[in-house]
């Protein structure tokens, strides 16, 4: 990938390091055991649906909306959250609905890291969900997924850090790192919903604008605040068809 057009975008480094040590010291230890959030459990005041609830076209359900949009992989779907462990999230989701579900998060039932945990009758149903311990921004993290998950191609990536955001990198580069990645991992008709910091929403925010204007036949997208008051942007992206670009459309730096 050209990464050239972002140029103007690098001025964020030498804070990364910064920022990390910040995370380390002041968010790891209270945050990272809370619970993790579900999907859209109506006595949950934080749930995922929250975050997401403008980039949902007028849908009220987050639920709905994607059940809707993935619904001839009903029973064969996979889906992944990053950033936290998936149990509460897809256990909302129909039953059945997804084959495969996973969890890829830093903590959760062993300190070792790309441990995996396999949860099989899942919400009492033929889903089997995975739970992966392993940092997003690493290769060993999909290459686990690929070859003891068997997970490379998904219809559903949703992210919601949250206050985990503060470990994420601030520098913009690293973000459509990932970004470019994940975009990669859907398949034809799949999903994604992630939160992203503050640093990366000027530049999503004008790729969303240029993907409305150059790929509205393949590709829809949207870009909001997030719906919580974390103070961050959200964004969707939805694979509508097979003229979908398989690399991350890029646009002019100008
Ligand atoms: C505040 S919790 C949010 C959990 C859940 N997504 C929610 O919305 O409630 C932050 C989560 O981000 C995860 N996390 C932070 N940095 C990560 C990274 N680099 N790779 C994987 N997970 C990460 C932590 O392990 C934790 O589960």
């Amino acid at each position: 990938m050209d990464l050239s057009v972002f140029k103007g975008e690098l001025n964020g480094i030498g804070r990364k390091e910064e920022r990390k040590e910040r995370a380390e010291l002041l968010v790891l230890p209270t945050i990272y055991p809370m619970k993790h959030s579900s999907l859209e459990d109506p006595l949950e005041s934080g749930s995922m649906l929250g975050s997401f609830r403008d980039l949902l076209e007028g849908e009220k359900s987050l639920k709905k909306y994607i059940e809707d949009r993935l619904k001839e992989k009903r029973g064969l779907a996979v889906g992944v959250e990053f950033g936290g462990d998936g149990e509460s999230v897809f256990r909302d989701f129909s039953k059945n609905f997804f084959h495969k579900s996973v969890g890829v998060c830093l903590e959760r039932y062993a300190n070792t890291p790309n441990d995996i945990s396999m949860l099989t009758n899942f919400n009492g149903s033929d889903t089997t969900h995975y739970i992966l311990t392993g940092d997003m921004f690493t290769e060993e993290v999909y290459e686990k997924l690929a070859s003891d998950i068997g997970v490379k191609k998904v219809d559903l990536i949703l992210e919601r850090m949250a206050a985990g955001l503060l470990t994420v990198s601030e520098i913009p580069l690293d973000n459509i790192k990932i970004f470019k990645k994940w975009y990669e991992m859907l398949n034809v008709g799949g999903l994604m919903f992630v939160q992203v910091p503050n640093e990366f929403g000027d530049i999503l925010k004008r790729w969303v604008d240029f993907v409305k204007k150059n790929h509205k036949e393949t590709l829809s997208v949207g870009c909001a605040d997030d719906g919580c008051g974390f103070g961050v942007k959200v964004v969707r992206v939805h694979k509508l068809n097979s003229g979908a670009p398989d690399k991350l459309p890029l646009f002019e730096n100008n």
